[in-house]
């Protein structure tokens, strides 16, 4: 199969393309290398039978790309909360603008195979149980609370304690800030391709992808690269609020994997259908403890609980990933001791410093 890769040269992608090509499948990659996401001088070579250096929201870059492929792996996107809101239009225009523009070529090219990086940012919080009310859903929590060090949310019924539990497919979404809404939107996307074009498309949402590749702390990445290139520094990981957050740390490999699972099932599901997968490890962590096992097989000083906050953070979001389990026969293969010892000496990419807003400007606009 020839698949096209978007975003085939960053953390994820490369990984995908990588895991497709040792499944004998060939690989088209399109990829506009932001700066936010690559080195401004030196670019790591980019893997792929095909290499496509351009916008996802440029229609030609895009119908030239789909060229002769026979399905869509949809990884670009600008990722992370980003520095404040004014990075609003960014966010919105790589990652729905771009979606539709990718669905539109691929509904003109006949192309009706899409699997979708999805995250789990479209849950907000995660699932949790009141000892009264069962299953119920906090709301934000207030920045009164979290300045008082009380981080747990609380019911929102009686106030009184939660336990968190893993999150299923079917959980509301409740996206939190502006990347879990353009997540979501490129679901809603998605479907809504499926069902004028007869296409199928799967969303695996991934929950805290780490690994090999992934790039350093930027406002654009995720906490593991926060503590990852604190060490790398010689400095202490800062782990916000008491440390006991709960999160689902998957394993680039594990979610390559997935992907190459996905495509594979993706053509024999019914026409014009959407399905969305949690693809996580199914083993909660807190963040304290990410940040201990990182600081120990680094070798580094011991992480610093601050105290401090995010607001907008969630508190826990874990996932029930039994459905990918289940329905596509995955397994995660990498545990969390052994992923979180090969990270700490793994190779982090430098995005460049600066985010020039005419660098992610589509070409030819
Ligand atoms: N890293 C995680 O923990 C995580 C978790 C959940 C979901 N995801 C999703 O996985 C996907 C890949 O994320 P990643 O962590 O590899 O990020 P990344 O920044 O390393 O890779 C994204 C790639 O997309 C490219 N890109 C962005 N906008 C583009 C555009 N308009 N045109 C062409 N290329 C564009 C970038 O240049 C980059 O190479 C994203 O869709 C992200 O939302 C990631
Ligand atoms: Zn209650």
């Amino acid at each position: 199969m020839r698949v096209l890769v978007t975003g085939g040269a960053g953390f994820i992608g490369s990984h995908v393309v990588a895991a497709l090509t040792a499944a004998g499948h060939e690989s088209v990659v399109l990829d506009a290398l932001l700066p936010t996401a690559h080195p401004a001088a030196a670019l790591a070579p980019v893997l792929g039978d095909r290499v496509v250096v351009g916008d996802l929201r440029d229609r030609e870059t895009v119908a030239d790309a789909l060229a002769g492929v026979d399905a869509v792996c949809h990884q670009a996107a600008m990722v992370g909360l980003g520095k404040d809101f004014a990075d609003a239009p960014l966010y919105v225009g790589c990652n729905d603008l771009g979606t539709s523009v990718l669905l539109a070529e691929m509904a003109a090219a006949g192309v009706r195979d899409l699997v979708l990086a999805g995250s789990m940012v479209v849950y907000g919080e995660g699932r949790y149980d009141c000892p009264r009310h069962g299953s119920v859903r906090p709301g934000p929590r207030a920045e009164a609370a979290l300045r008082a060090g009380s981080f747990e949310p609380r019911c929102p019924d009686c106030g009184a304690e939660l336990t968190p539990g893993l999150v299923a497919e079917e959980a509301p979404a409740d996206p939190r800030n502006v990347y879990a809404a353009t997540k979501l939107a490129q679901e809603h996307l998605a479907g809504a391709w499926a069902r004028a074009t007869a296409g199928r498309a799967v969303s695996l949402r991934y929950h805290n992808v780490y690994g090999p590749g992934m790039p350093r702390d930027t406002p654009y990445a995720g906490v593991a690269s926060f503590f990852r290139s604190a060490l790398a520094r010689g400095e202490a990981p800062r782990v916000y609020e008491d440390g006991r957050q709960r999160r689902d740390f998957v394993h680039v490999h594990d979610v390559a994997a997935a992907n190459v699972v996905a495509l594979d099932a993706v053509r024999e599901r019914r026409p014009a259908s959407f399905a969305a997968y949690n693809t996580g490890s199914g083993e909660p962590h807190t963040i304290g403890e990410m940040a201990a096992v990182l600081a120990g097989a680094h070798g580094g000083p011991k992480p610093v609980v601050t105290g401090e906050y995010r607001l907008g953070d969630v508190r826990h979001v874990t996932a029930d990933s039994r459905r990918l389990r289940e329905e596509l026969g995955w397994r995660p293969r990498v545990a969390f001791a052994e992923g979180m010892r090969d990270f700490a000496a793994a190779r982090l990419r430098s995005p460049g410093a600066a985010l020039e807003a005419d660098a992610v400007t589509p070409a030819g606009a």
